[in-house]
């Protein structure tokens, strides 16, 4: 690791260092709680090891996450008797890895009680998770406080939903303070992880936008389709089985994403969409070829910096919770 932190790009390391505008710091921690990097990369470790698959769903809790509040773990807080919390609203019914938060927390709350903050917990979790299944380390300002509200039906209005075209898609992140090239460059996270039924069965079954064959979006490759119908049977078929969104790697951080979606088999009307705008499409095509692999993964770390510091409290601001899922 410390080779990879040594070569790191300058322009990473100004990136993540001028996070201090929000006051977040490189090395946070480092007399508060030496070895709470160290911790969180060896809990992940085990938790990947165990479940690779959890890659995936521990980098989306971040962004859902950032995207609701900025990124003050107000995902993670549990509902109580007068507040439906962010976590139980519509599009984060599908969220997971709640449980291996708490594992991490619980190590760092025995090392050092009190001092790390869930909101930077779950950042530093969703990079390892990404470093682990191969993809790019970045460095991670910290700094982060947890908020102390989580409100269900915000959670319904700022996050992206998976029919979103671009104009919809960059206006959200936009409100973000994220770009068009954030968002295609973003949306290669879907090189991780599994999809619902209910996110993609409206491009299988959808009459309205209907292709020749009566059934298939037209902006989604008829041979996939297929495939894709054998795992989602109708449009109100619950959640039937889970389909990989990069089909062959989904547990490998690459950039094969890219030549699904160039090839119209991209899962999300979301990700098909990148292809009906010109600077979208470019870059879809571009990484794609296979030959800017480590162009997109300079990208992401740029772009998840940028996501990691949307709203963040810091200073007096919130509070350091013990347990992630409830105020303290
Ligand atoms: C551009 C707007 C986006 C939309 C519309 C979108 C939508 C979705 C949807 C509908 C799912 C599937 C949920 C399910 O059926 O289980 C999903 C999964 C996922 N998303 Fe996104 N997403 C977007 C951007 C992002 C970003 C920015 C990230 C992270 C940086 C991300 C990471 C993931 C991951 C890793 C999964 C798989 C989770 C799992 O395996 O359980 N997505 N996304």
């Amino acid at each position: 690791m410390a080779i990879r932190c040594f070569l790191l790009p300058l322009s990473l390391l100004l990136l993540a260092a001028s996070s201090a505008a929000a006051q977040l710091e490189i090395g946070y921690y480092s007399k508060s709680c030496p070895s709470a990097e160290a911790i969180v990369r060896e809990e992940m470790v085990k938790i990947i090891a165990a479940a690779p698959s959890l890659a995936g769903p521990l980098l989306r809790l971040h962004f859902h996450d950032c995207f609701v509040r900025g990124c003050d773990a107000s995902v993670l807080l549990d509902s109580t008797p007068g507040n439906t919390a962010e976590r139980d609203a519509k599009p984060n019914k599908s969220l997971r890895g709640f449980g291996s938060v708490e594992r991490v927390k619980g190590k760092l709350e025995a090392a050092c009680p009190g001092v790390v903050s869930c909101a930077d917990v779950l950042t530093l979790m969703a990079r390892d998770a990404v470093v682990l299944a191969r993809g790019p380390f970045w460095p991670v300002a910290l700094g982060r406080r947890d908020g102390k509200v989580s409100d269900a039906t915000e959670a319904s209005h700022e996050l992206p939903p998976a029919f979103g075209d671009v104009p919809l898609l960059a206006k959200i992140f936009a409100s973000k303070g994220l770009d068009l090239k954030d968002l295609v460059v973003l949306s290669g996270a879907h090189t991780l992880g599994t999809a619902h039924c209910p996110s993609y069965a409206d491009r299988l079954y959808n009459s309205s936008s209907a292709g020749e064959d009566g059934l298939v979006d037209p902006s989604l490759d008829s041979e996939y389709a297929a495939k894709l119908r054998l795992k989602c049977k109708s449009l109100d078929e619950g959640t039937g089985m889970l389909s990989e969104m990069d089909p062959g790697s989904y547990k490998t951080f690459d950039t094969s994403y890219y030549r699904h979606v160039a090839k119209r088999r991209g899962l999300f009307r979301s990700d098909a969409a990148l292809l009906t705008d010109a600077t979208t499409r470019e870059y879809v095509q571009r990484v794609a070829t296979g030959k800017f692999d480590e162009a997109f993964f300079r990208d992401f770390s740029e772009s998840m910096i940028k996501m990691g510091n949307v709203g963040v409290l810091t200073g007096a601001d919130g509070e350091i919770r013990k347990k992630c899922y409830v105020l303290n």
